[in-house]
């Protein structure tokens, strides 16, 4: 830990690793036939995509450049799972010529179906729209009850998407696509929309190959519900409506697989008192930690400098913040502590998930990251962007 460059990102390979085996698992142990398909945006560092690849995972995309990304991985396209509005046509048609599982999003998805060949048949699923105001309020995250995406059972959308779709000869409707993330991450609520999906297929007489039930899931952490609670209950809301061993069930984990598999660690460069406190700027930002501004607390340690000196003072209060220039770029207050200097190193914990993938190149570019094997050694899997790099990209262009 010492001796790491930073600020940077930290790959647990052990909690990796494990996330990956224990949803597996679990998966297997609930359904005759399943998906894991890592939704890429939640961090497609390629490391992390090559493990998915090589522990049989698929990729889920929701772009043609995350498409493209996945096959620059090495993923087989039909271990492709393509979703979203972002969607190229090229890459749309070849997907579906090439056996990808692609759930349709837009309307105009529907009408680009016609320029696939006649001569053979091809599978295609459509995501539903899931209104939590309806299936499941207590679960709703304020003012998103409702959903952007999906085409809205509770109105003619569905309906006439899937009536234009039974029009061409050459097209079998193959599944049904549902996503949420809901408040609480409840149990309840996947077993209600596994049913709603149930109902809807009973309704429009579906004959589903697979129902993908999207990501959402809490990973492995204490206290809250595990791989087996959410799998078992979506078996549960499933099995009244299909033979389980006829049907693929596909999860599109993010969160549950990479959040607490990632550490960021950044250092105190200055020390400064204001007004009656202490401001501790570091070298990291809150755009590597939290994008959207939200959080309210960490889960950190920190680690004292070598030249720690046991005479720092106990102060009341610490504002943490980060090393850019926006005076918002406030992390988290320490009260009555030691006071930090400078060198001191703050490791943040469990911050993997929607952070590497969103974080701005804002006056810093991306920082190193570096993988902890398991026999506790570390090695640079992605070093830091340097100006060079940023500028290298702009090379072509006037
Ligand atoms: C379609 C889809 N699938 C899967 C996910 C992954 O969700 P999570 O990271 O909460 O598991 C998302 C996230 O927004 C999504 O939009």
């Amino acid at each position: 830990m010492h001796n790491l460059e930073t600020p940077a990102f930290i790959i647990k390979k052990e909690i990796l690793d494990n996330s990956i085996h224990s949803l597996k698992l679990s998966l297997s142990k609930h359904f005759p036939n399943s998906i894991l398909s890592y939704s890429l945006k939640t961090n497609s560092l390629p490391y992390i995509l090559k493990n998915i690849k090589e522990n049989d995972g698929y990729a889920e995309v929701v772009s043609s450049d995350e498409y493209e990304l996945a096959k620059l991985v090495g993923f087989e396209i039909k271990n492709i799972v393509y979703n979203g509005p972002l969607k190229s046509k090229l890459t749309f048609l070849e997907a579906i010529r090439s056996r990808a599982i692609v759930n349709i999003e837009t309307k105009q998805e529907i009408d680009w179906l016609s320029e696939l060949p006649k001569d053979d048949v091809y599978s295609i699923g459509i995501r539903i729209n899931i209104d939590l105001d309806i299936l499941a309020p207590e679960d709703a995250k304020q003012n998103e009850g409702y959903s952007r995406f999906g085409f809205s059972p509770e109105n003619d959308e569905l309906e006439t998407a899937l009536q234009k779709i039974s029009k061409y000869s050459n097209i079998k409707l193959a599944g049904l696509h549902a996503h949420r993330t809901t408040l609480s991450r409840a149990v309840k609520t996947y077993e209600e929309i596994a049913k709603y999906i149930g109902d809807l297929a009973h309704k429009h007489s579906l004959e589903l190959e697979y129902v993908d039930i999207g990501g959402g899931f809490y990973g492995i952490m204490e206290g809250k519900p595990t791989f087996n609670d959410y799998f078992s209950a979506i078996s549960k809301g499933l099995s009244s409506y299909f033979d389980l061993e006829h049907i693929t069930v596909i999860v599109e984990p993010g969160n549950a697989i990479v959040a607490s598999a990632i550490d960021f660690v950044s250092q105190v460069i200055d020390v400064k008192k204001i007004q009656d406190f202490y401001t501790i700027t570091t070298d990291g930002s809150r755009n590597d930690l939290d994008p959207f501004y939200r959080k309210q607390n960490y889960f950190y340690s920190i680690y004292p400098d070598d030249s720690y000196s046991s005479k720092s003072p106990s102060v009341p209060l610490q504002i943490i913040s980060g090393g850019t220039c926006l005076e918002y770029d406030k992390i988290f207050e320490i009260k009555d502590s030691r006071l930090l200097q400078v060198g001191d190193k703050i490791l943040y914990k469990s911050v993997g998930a929607y952070t590497m993938t969103l974080s701005p190149l804002f006056i810093r570019y991306f920082p190193n990251v570096y993988l902890l094997d398991e026999d506790k050694s570390y090695s640079l899997i992605r070093k830091k962007w340097s100006a060079t790099d940023f500028f290298d990209i702009y090379k072509t262009t006037k």
